[in-house]
């Protein structure tokens, strides 16, 4: 599928396809669903005032081979009674991309010359997240591929300007997602680590460490996780250095990247197991957020690490009750060998604070199966040490409409994971599960503002949004981004 910009239709009763025209705030036509409308004899007016169409955001009525015009269908969509902003009109771009897609209508023409410029490339934007499809190992029963989109737009410069923008998370999206997608027999560390060295074509500096470094540096933690894989463990470090201060504090994001999580010795029971290709969706956020950032040339230092290790059980496994010495220098004892995330964070938040000394850290992982307990799949969990950066973060999530919420942290959660042999162990029980994960976490950062962001339900999603299909959801990428912008972004860009 691709996206163009016009000025107009050439010959607007001659357009094949979809037409798609907008039914504006206050539930009228817009400009050019009035040439459509006469062109039809009447057929959108008489519509609306049937209220055959609630001007409600997103709301939309399909007309069938509509007279007078050479279009197949005449789709029409309301924009809501609130005035459109980014975020809104991103999500109406889904929401006409999820009804063009039930018309299957072939291509499509959306006259949206009454919209901003702005908000149409945004438009343009969802209309591709919503079409993000995953079907590569699909040899028969493919989807069949949707036609081509035309936005008709008042001013074609703005209009293309804005889009290289808003298409930047749309495509930083679809890398996340193409990671989380991706089996473990194909992503594993290694081939994970090789799609990310080919983000430095897109100017973003990629450094990966191998298993002999991680020793040498003295990752005992997370090079525990991966004894039992035949894969090797890979920490990759992604930097991005746009602020125009080449020395300002970069913002920090860390990310899970357990390619498949077995449990180890702890085993899994194997019903759903196979959903733990996922488990390195935290990677994939940040992954994700750096092809964004980059894409879009943010005026911005921002620094992505990773984990990459694979979870397994095998003779040469981490054992429960195995003591290991983390890069803090802390020991832990490792009660459970599927509570692996934690230890894989713990010495990427070490390194990342000690190396690149960040203005905030945010970590992501899919850590808890107790988060879906407390919170479902409709927000992710925050934990942090910085009220100012939790509300930063609920603001950006808000904006973009990705749930989130904070769960407390305090010394009484702190104190389930002593250990008796260890300095900590790395599981605290059944009760406050994701709480006492994030306490581990904590353990391992310093007073800079941190947070924890918990995805483990809200990463891979068995219904479809108005940005996406169902599947994996790319959660937190355009969280992040909008982080990076509103904070960590010199001004004038
Ligand atoms: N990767 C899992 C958590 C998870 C569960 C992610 C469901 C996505 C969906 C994590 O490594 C894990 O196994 N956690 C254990 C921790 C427990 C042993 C303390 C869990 O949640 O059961
Ligand atoms: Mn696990
Ligand atoms: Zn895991």
């Amino acid at each position: 599928m691709t996206i163009t910009f016009i000025d107009a239709p050439a010959a607007l009763t001659e357009t094949r396809g979809a037409l798609v025209v907008l039914l504006t705030g206050d539930g009228t036509l817009s400009g050019p669903a009035r040439e459509v409308d006469e062109a039809m004899g009447g057929a959108l007016t008489r519509a609306v005032e049937a209220k055959a169409i609630k001007p409600k955001h997103g709301a939309t009525l399909a007309f069938p081979f509509p007279g007078g015009l050479a279009a197949s269908k005449v789709l029409v969509a309301a924009t809501g009674p609130d005035a459109l902003d980014a975020t809104q009109a991103r999500l109406l771009g889904g929401k006409i991309a999820a009804a063009l897609g039930a018309l299957d209508a072939g291509g499509a023409t959306v006259l949206a010359q009454d919209v901003d410029p702005a908000l149409a490339a945004q438009m343009a934007a969802g209309m591709t997240m919503r079409r993000y499809a995953f079907d590569l190992y699909k040899t028969k029963d493919r989807k069949p591929k949707e036609g081509d989109i035309a936005v008709a737009a008042s001013d074609g410069d703005a209009v293309r300007a804005a889009h290289t923008d808003a298409d930047a998370l749309a495509q930083g999206t679809a890398f996340t997602r193409d990671l989380v997608s991706e089996p473990a027999n194909k992503l594993y560390p290694e081939t994970f680590a090789e799609r990310l060295q080919a983000l430095s074509e897109h100017g973003i500096e990629v450094t990966v460490m191998g298993e002999a470094e991680l020793e040498e540096i003295g990752m005992g933690s997370l090079l525990c996780v991966g004894l039992g894989s035949q894969r090797e463990s890979t920490v990759v470090v992604m930097k991005w250095m746009g602020a125009d201060d080449a020395d300002a504090a970069p913002f920090l994001a860390v990310g899970k990247g357990v390619t498949f999580d077995t449990g180890g010795i702890s085993i899994k029971p194997s019903g759903g197991m196979e959903e733990m290709t996922m488990d390195m969706g935290g990677a994939g956020v940040v992954s994700g957020l750096m092809k964004t950032v980059a894409l879009r040339k943010a005026k911005a230092n921002v620094i992505g690490i990773v984990g990459l290790v694979e979870n397994m059980p095998d003779g040469k496994a981490t054992r429960p009750g195995d003591i290991v010495t983390s890069l803090s220098g802390q020991t832990i004892e490792v009660i459970n060998t599927d509570a692996e995330g934690r230890l894989v964070l713990a010495d990427l938040l070490t390194y990342g604070q000690r190396e690149f000394k960040p203005a905030a850290t945010v970590n992501l992982a899919t850590l808890t199966g107790a988060i879906i307990i407390a919170l479902g799949h409709h927000h992710a969990g925050l934990f942090s040490n910085s009220d100012a950066l939790s509300e930063q973060l609920a603001d950006a999530a808000k904006a973009e409409g990705e749930g989130l919420w904070r769960l407390p942290l305090s010394k009484d959660y702190d104190n389930l994971i002593k250990s008796s042999l260890a300095d900590m162990k790395n599981t605290g029980g059944r009760a406050a599960g994701s709480i006492t994960a994030a306490q581990f976490l904590q353990r391992f950062v310093d007073d800079s503002p941190w947070a924890h962001i918990d995805i483990a339900g809200v990463t891979l999603l068995k219904e479809a949004k108005p940005l996406h299909p169902k599947g994996a959801s790319g959660w937190g990428v355009a969280t992040l981004d909008r982080l990076v912008r509103d904070q960590f972004e010199t001004a004038g860009s």
